[in-house]
């Protein structure tokens, strides 16, 4: 029997045409909602899933009595009920590594532009507003030579401090369960409880996964006891920060400015005051998003679910229990 996929987001036509050799496809680049009537017909079909960014549910799990596989075109699993997979048998797939460099970038972006003030000066071009030489009320803060702390020193968060530490000089501390002996001797990385590292860093740059002990990491007491001055960048998942909070740091000055890739609610709601504050640099969740990712994370994705169909390992499993069950 062939066997049934939905791809419910964008890959390129020769990755549609690798997967349709070995199955019957069903392809919805576009679903917006789980909702959406075309999905749950396919769904209903479906032994593989294949796409990204949608709430995973066990409702919607009893919607697919056939389902095997989940290869998510994504690193991060938040959205999807990992124990209830599990526990149901299916195997769900993810794609580390092949993002971890351009989530680095983008990292790196928010770094630059949020200490610079790079977007609200762009800004004062645009509007046609550099009419005299910018005073010292606009200037931003030297990157270079400062200290930044890593919240979460996995590959994206080593990538990160990499960059800050070969490429501009800077020290580097990190909170983590267990020490990285390997980034300390590589670029002399340091281990710091938490509040230390609030209470030290030019700079912080989230990285950890979401999860019930993530989830709300970052609330006023957390924005309070960062150093005057210092810059928060979080590149892991909205919800690590409890974002009414932040709001509120950054409007009072207790939190001096943030660079955010995500945020709780995505896409940002349009009565978000983030947009509009002149120390905010928000970014729409590019992360990962440049051609040449995005394409080797689909491809990292259509491997997974061939592989893992044919009953063969896939590369990148997350919930490894249901291969040995
Ligand atoms: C990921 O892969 O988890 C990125 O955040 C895009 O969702």
């Amino acid at each position: 029997m062939t066997k049934r996929i939905l791809v419910f987001r964008q890959i390129s036509d020769e990755q549609l045409s690798a997967l349709k050799q070995d199955f019957s496809v069903d392809y919805l680049p576009d679903t917006a909602s789980v909702e959406d009537p075309a999905f749950l017909d396919a769904l209903a079909h479906a032994h593989g899933l294949v796409g990204s960014s949608l709430a995973i549910t066990p409702a919607l799990l009893d919607r697919a009595p056939h389902l095997e596989t989940i290869a998510s075109i994504s690193v991060g699993y938040d959205n999807y009920p990992v124990d209830e997979l599990t526990r149901r048998g299916i195997l769900l797939c993810n794609t580390p590594d092949v993002l971890t460099e351009t989530t680095a970038d983008t990292g790196f972006l928010l770094i630059m532009c949020t200490a610079r003030r790079a977007i609200e000066l762009a800004q004062l071009i645009k509007e046609g507003n550099w009419t005299e030489s910018i005073g010292s009320d606009l200037y931003g803060s030297d990157v270079h030579g400062k200290t930044l702390g890593m919240v979460g020193m996995g590959r994206i968060g080593a990538a990160v401090a990499r960059r800050g530490a070969l490429g501009f000089g800077m020290k580097i501390l990190y909170t983590k369960a267990s020490p990285k002996p390997e980034l300390e001797r590589e670029f002399g990385a340091k281990r710091r409880e938490f509040d230390q590292l609030l209470a030290e860093a030019d700079i912080v740059c989230v990285t950890v996964p979401l999860s019930a002990e993530t989830e709300k990491l970052f609330g006023a007491r957390e924005f309070a006891q960062m150093k005057p001055g210092a810059c928060f960048i979080n590149i892991a998942r909205g919800k690590v920060v409890d974002e009414a909070a932040m709001i509120e740091a950054l409007g009072d000055g207790t939190l001096h400015a943030a660079g955010l890739d995500v945020f709780e609610h995505e896409p940002l709601a349009a009565d978000s005051p983030l947009p509009q504050m002149n120390n905010v640099v928000a970014l729409p969740h590019i992360g990962s998003a440049t051609h040449e990712t995005r394409t080797a994370m689909a491809q990292r994705a259509v491997d997974n679910i061939r592989l893992a169909l044919r009953g063969e390992r896939p590369i990148s499993p997350v919930n490894e229990e249901v291969l040995k069950g």
